[in-house]
């Protein structure tokens, strides 16, 4: 058999080029029940409210909204992403599975900082993506629209990561099943903490699946955090820590805490009311 029939068989076998980048995204990176237990662990703990309307910031294929409306017909939401094909994705792949409970979902193609159609009792922005924006400009923009597009005893939550391991270049890899996730960090300045961050998939046969996502993003710390939500106009803000149970992906063991824990790498989440 010819060479080149080979090589060219080869390729087409590889388990990369038969994956879909949205489909493993989801899988590799996101956990939306448990990220929904912990938003409505959270929101009841501090209002003593369960939540039903949710907005989804920076929702790609709104894989969370979608479970989040599946839940029953008093549930309902809405997401926002700039990039068409996730959305259109989503629709597909997560949405119209519902059937009826679909329409209780709407995806908007617009910018985070646009409002919502209805507010929200819970607005989240999951997985570091408003780390996106890089000046502290920026951040209040947004921070100010989430605050002001919320009713009373509205919540906006976000999550943070950080430890002494958080500025390294080194591939933070990680394993479910046949697949690996590798998130890595390039090109950073400590001048401005941005950095480069692709989050790579790996199969068995060692083929690697382009990066469904790669962008600049800006490695915040949580007193910067705290100080901009502060000059939003948010009242109570709130760190819960990630405890030991469960992994770095899908635990909902969190703390409320003051303090925290110099782990190498740590996970948390800020919990802002208005
Ligand atoms: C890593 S994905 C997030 C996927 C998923 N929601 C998650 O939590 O893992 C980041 C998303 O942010 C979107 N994005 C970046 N800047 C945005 C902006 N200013 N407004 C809305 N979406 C934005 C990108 O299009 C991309 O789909």
């Amino acid at each position: 058999m010819d060479s080149s029939y080979t090589q060219l068989h080869q390729a087409e076998s590889r388990l990369a080029d038969k994956a879909d980048k949205h489909h493993i995204y989801q899988l590799m990176v996101q956990s939306p029940e448990a990220d929904i237990n912990l938003m409505q662990t959270i929101y009841r703990s501090s209002t003593g409210r369960v939540g039903r309307h949710l907005r989804e910031d920076f929702c790609g294929t709104g894989y969370t909204l979608s479970r989040w409306v599946a839940q029953d017909t008093s549930f309902s939401g809405e997401g926002f992403d700039i990039d068409p094909d996730p959305i259109k994705w989503g629709w597909y792949n997560n949405f119209a599975p519902l059937g009826d409970a679909a329409m209780r979902g709407k995806l908007h193609l617009k910018d985070v900082r646009e409002p919502s159609l209805a507010a929200p009792d819970i607005r989240c922005a999951f997985n570091f993506s408003y780390w996106v924006f890089r000046k502290r400009e920026e951040m209040l923009g947004y921070f100010t629209a989430a605050y002001e597009d919320l009713p009373e005893h509205g919540m906006f939550i976000i999550d943070v990561t950080g430890g002494t391991d958080s500025l390294s270049e080194e591939p933070f890899e990680s394993e479910n099943g046949e697949i690996s996730c590798i998130w890595q960090q390039q090109n950073y300045s400590p001048v401005n903490h941005s950095a480069d961050l692709t989050i790579r998939f790996r199969f068995s046969d060692g083929s690697e699946i382009e990066p469904p996502y790669r962008y600049r993003w800006r490695v915040w710390t949580i007193p910067e955090l705290q100080d901009l939500l502060t000059a939003a106009g948010f009242s109570s803000i709130e760190v819960w820590w990630q405890g030991d149970e469960g992994d770095e992906f899908s635990s909902i063991d969190y703390q409320v805490t003051d303090k925290g824990r110099n782990d190498p790498c740590w996970v948390a989440c800020i919990a802002a009311l208005k």
